[in-house]
């Protein structure tokens, strides 16, 4: 058995919740923050790190990005290619599936115009992740990020996260030096989807050089 979060327990999380279609994740709309935050944004490269059943990769790919999508679920990943093809041909070839762990995954040196990596469970050091995520940004590049946070800030109560190492406002930011980055949004949001929860929401512009 894994830790909760590992591989093998996303993979079951997975296939349970896109056995039959009818789950709610499975129908899940892409997330609103993203919908707000890349509104503004010419289509261009993309990585969708932590991809999941692939709403968000989906919808960016619709809107004209080159998506490439990291997630170490097949059965997510299988899920989400699917969707893509049903989607049409065209937004289907202008994604790329990797299979992989974001542990150690790192994106090639900027690469890409928006880095999203939404609701990802931390393994390691979430500053680390920040970092090698948001190195595979171009200079003009955006970044976004969000995290569920285990305990209401307000209340002090535990959230329906309590317990999981997720991005957090304090360690994105601390992650991202001010010389290359340009932070524009550093808060934490109550999860109006959700209707219970806070969201831990980060974006942020790479420095032109
Ligand atoms: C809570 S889901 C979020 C999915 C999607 N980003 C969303 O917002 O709905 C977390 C996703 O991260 C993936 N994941 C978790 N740890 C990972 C790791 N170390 N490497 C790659 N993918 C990972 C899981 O398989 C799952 O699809």
């Amino acid at each position: 058995m894994g830790d909760g979060f590992d591989r093998d327990s996303w993979e079951r999380r997975w296939s349970e919740a896109l056995r039959d279609g009818t789950h709610a994740v499975a129908r899940r709309p892409p997330n609103a923050y993203l919908l707000a935050e890349a509104a503004d944004l010419r289509p261009g490269s993309a990585l969708d790190a932590g991809a999941g059943h692939g709403a968000e990769t989906l919808w960016l790919a619709a809107r004209g990005w080159r998506v490439t999508a990291v997630d170490f679920s097949a059965t997510a990943l299988g899920h989400a290619r699917a969707s893509a093809e049903r989607l049409g041909t065209k937004a289907a070839e202008r994604i790329d599936w990797i299979e992989a762990d974001l542990v150690t995954w790192a994106p090639p040196p900027e690469r890409y115009d928006l880095v999203i990596c939404l609701y990802l469970h931390v393994a390691g050091s979430v500053e680390e992740l920040v970092r090698r995520l948001a190195a595979g940004v171009v200079p003009g590049g955006t970044l976004l990020l969000v995290g569920h946070r285990p305990v209401d800030p307000v209340t002090g109560a535990p959230t329906p996260a309590a317990g999981q190492i997720q991005i957090s406002v304090e360690q994105a930011v601390a992650a991202l030096h001010p010389a290359r980055w340009e932070i524009l949004i550093a808060e934490e949001r109550p999860r109006q989807a959700a209707g219970t929860g806070v969201d831990a929401v980060v974006r942020a512009t790479a420095r032109a050089t």
